[in-house]
């Protein structure tokens, strides 16, 4: 077992300590009421996680309230549920001595820390991520919310977790369709901060993809150190934190163009081949790179073009649209080596000609 903290600057600075081993799960609720004794647990899950029998194993038969998100998934992440799941945690009379406990992937997390960020105007929240998208991400850096009719987290807060545990044995049940896509974070974890780690997974894959606890211990440290070093360096994403959006401006736009048919690290993938592409465009590549990366993300069996059927002008559009535009065009995260952010006057996400954007789009069929 590994523990890493996290030290949130701000006018509330806050630290918590990150738990990563295999086979946590059984023995994990003694652990969540030593540290929170005095507060009342409230378990937010769903059906997926909980026919998985996570939900089971974690409460081992304790009766403790808990809600379910049915249907599972981004269909789910709305207002509507958030209401929900307020008014079941009231009906269970429970106040300002909650603490809400978030099992299970990115959804799952991001409507728990909502629902805890705005519940009595805020109560601790505890993440146990139980996919590789929530493991290697969303589960660290306290960004939550809900999607409204329009667009995607138009609620939201910046909701830091009190505990993180990560349980890679989680990752055992999931589906690998899921499984793969959500690898793409922890690659792109290498590609902007560490190039040895990046080589790490490139040397590992078939172990990784055979999901073998260790490295999948291994990776669960690495990814957290390098999320958590960018979270504590700029919590509220003015700047340095924008370089975890690497390959997220095109995938985003990708990810929405199909939607949502794509699964989020499928679309990032397509992003950071995207983004390779234009640092070609932009003399900001190194032979061999972006070949490497397109090879590790082909053995990952996730998608490195554009859908044939996606139109390109739909793509332009979305980014004109991206809620980070200025002058209806957005900033991009690029590398100029493997493991390192290119910076332009010290700003992470930096102005790309929109002439290079339609070239590479082009490139990507
Ligand atoms: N997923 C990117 C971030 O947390 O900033």
């Amino acid at each position: 077992m590994h523990e890493m903290q996290v030290k949130v600057p701000g006018d509330a600075p806050r630290e918590y300590t990150i738990t990563i081993g295999a086979d946590l799960l059984s023995s994990l609720w003694p652990r969540i009421k030593a540290s929170f004794g005095t507060h009342r647990a409230f378990v937010i899950t769903d059906e997926h996680v909980a026919a998985a029998g996570h939900l089971e194993t974690l409460l081992g038969g304790r009766n403790i309230p808990s809600f379910v998100i049915r249907p599972a998934g981004e269909v789910s992440k709305n207002i509507n549920t958030t209401v929900a799941i307020i008014e079941a945690m009231e009906k269970a009379y429970l106040g300002r001595d909650t603490v809400v406990v978030a099992l299970g992937g990115g959804t799952v997390g991001d409507m728990a820390g909502f629902a805890a960020a705005i519940f009595k105007r805020g109560v601790p929240v505890v993440q146990i991520p139980t996919t590789t998208l929530a493991q290697a991400d969303s589960a660290v850096g306290g960004k939550t919310g809900v999607d409204s009719s329009v667009s995607k987290n138009a609620f939201g807060a910046f909701w830091h977790p009190a505990a993180v545990y990560i349980d890679v044995s989680t990752l055992q049940t999931l589906d690998e369709r899921q499984y793969r896509a959500g690898l793409v974070e922890a690659i792109k974890h290498g590609l902007i901060a560490d190039a040895e780690y990046f080589e790490l997974i490139e040397s590992q894959l078939d172990a990784i993809l055979t999901r073998e606890p260790d490295i999948l211990q291994t990776m669960a440290q690495h990814n957290c150190r390098i999320k958590g070093d960018v979270v504590e360096a700029d919590p509220r994403e003015q700047n340095q934190r924008r370089m975890l959006n690497y390959g997220h401006t095109i995938g985003h736009a990708v990810e929405s163009a199909s939607d949502y048919e794509m699964l989020h690290g499928e679309a990032i993938a397509v992003g950071i081949v995207a983004a390779g592409l234009i640092e070609a465009e932009m003399g900001l590549s190194e032979p061999g790179r972006l070949d490497r990366i397109r090879g590790i993300l082909e053995k990952l069996g996730v998608p490195v073009n554009v859908p044939d059927q996606m139109d390109e002008n739909k793509l332009i559009d979305i980014l004109k649209h991206d809620k980070k535009a200025v002058d209806s065009w957005p900033k991009f995260v690029l590398i100029d080596q493997l493991g390192r952010i290119h910076q332009q006057d010290g700003r992470y996400a930096v102005d790309v000609d929109r002439k290079i954007v339609e070239k590479v789009l082009k490139q990507l069929r």
